[in-house]
């Protein structure tokens, strides 16, 4: 390969990560297990990583101010208290970075609208109305909801990210925002970079019914619980009636597969002898309480004493969406320029890297 062709390469590695989460509720341990902690791992494999609270997108649900606050504030403490780094990551509040909404008109007046009557959340809103028998099928919709793809391009566009992890249900909108700056490139010029979705194979973290886990299915273990309060929820996982005795199977054990993500290897190939010989299920589930609780002992006393001090938490999002939009200005500068005419920003550091 010619020295040419190796600095092509390089500079053509991937390089920034961003994703975004939406402050609808408090986090759980699925959240932790498919998102955050996967999250974490990956952050060290990328030059830039940008975090951010997607509270405008969360607007379109959550419409009571404090709400929303409270889960943002409680969201960015939850990632921080769980090793993110704001010095390493930039972790920033949407609505901070008004650049975003800027960009997301700009991409608007190119996004072809029967693009947006494909995104899957407003075709399955259609299709409830229709269920329902309603005659306006856009009963419910907001330019908010239906707009949804456009914000979330803009989110992604303007830092010129790379790599997306998101999970399946999120892949579209992330085609969407490729789909939308290819748009772009064609009638102004190539400017923006083309992202790509990472999709974390997520494995599904059960609840305490045994179905996925979620905030919807009010199957959830929230985190950082006060140990009483863990306890409690740890006995309520199902179980069968097999009695202590009995052999049992580590597969299709919801307290296993709870187990084996918080405890040691050592601890995990003591309890899958135990499963052989015969244990009961209450003595798995002390076990299993005491593993959450050792696991998450460090990281709930920072995320209290975090949400204790709000104004901390306000300020590490603010110095984030500073950071965040001294990569986003020049990149508007070269926006403006080419949407309106005027002169580029000739020394900004981003600009698109051709069609990965
Ligand atoms: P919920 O289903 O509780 O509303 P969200 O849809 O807000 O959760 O999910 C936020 C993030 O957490 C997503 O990345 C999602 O894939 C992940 N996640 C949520 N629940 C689980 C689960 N049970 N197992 C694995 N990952 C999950
Ligand atoms: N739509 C995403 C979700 O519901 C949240 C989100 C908003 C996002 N903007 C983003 C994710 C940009 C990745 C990149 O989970």
């Amino acid at each position: 390969m010619s020295e040419q062709n190796k600095a092509a390469n390089k500079a053509t590695a991937p390089e920034t990560i961003l994703t975004g989460i939406k402050p609808t509720d408090h986090v759980h341990v699925g959240n932790y297990l498919g998102a955050i902690r996967p999250g974490l791992e990956l952050v060290s494999q990328f030059r830039h990583s940008l975090l951010f609270i997607a509270d405008y997108h969360a607007l379109t649900t959550v419409q009571d101010p404090k709400e929303l606050r409270d889960y943002t504030l409680s969201l960015a403490a939850a990632w921080i208290a769980c090793g993110l780094d704001p010095k390493q990551t930039i972790i920033y509040r949407q609505s901070d970075v008004p650049e975003i909404f800027e960009l997301a008109w700009v991409l608007s007046c190119v996004t072809p609208k029967g693009l947006l009557n494909r995104a899957h959340a407003y075709k399955a809103k259609l299709q409830e109305n229709e269920a329902e028998g309603r005659e306006d099928l856009d009963y419910g919709v907001s330019m908010g909801l239906f707009s949804y793809p456009v914000l979330m391009a803009a989110d992604i566009l303007l830092f010129n990210t790379d790599v997306v992890p998101v999970g399946e249900d999120q892949v579209q909108h992330v085609e969407i925002a490729r789909d939308i700056a290819q748009k772009f490139n064609r009638i102004f010029g190539e400017l923006i970079r083309l992202p790509k979705a990472l999709v974390k194979t997520e494995k599904v973290v059960p609840g305490l019914d045994g179905r996925k886990m979620s905030k919807s299915y009010g199957n959830h273990i929230p985190l950082f619980l006060e140990s009483k309060a863990l306890r409690k929820l740890v006995m309520k996982i199902k179980t069968d009636s097999t009695p202590p005795e009995a052999p049992k199977n580590t597969k299709d054990s919801i307290l296993f597969d709870l187990y084996k993500e918080f405890a040691a290897p050592a601890e995990i190939e003591a309890l899958t002898a135990r499963y052989a010989n015969g244990v009961g299920w209450g003595e798995v589930k002390e076990l299993l309480f005491q593993a959450i609780d050792r696991h998450f002992s460090e990281s709930s006393r920072r995320y209290h004493e975090l949400m204790g001090r709000p104004a901390e938490i306000e300020a590490i999002l603010r110095d984030g969406a500073a950071r965040a939009r001294k990569l986003a200005t020049p990149f508007m500068v070269n926006v403006r320029a080419a949407v309106r005419g005027g002169d580029r920003d000739t020394i900004a550091a981003h600009g698109a890297r051709g069609k990965s």
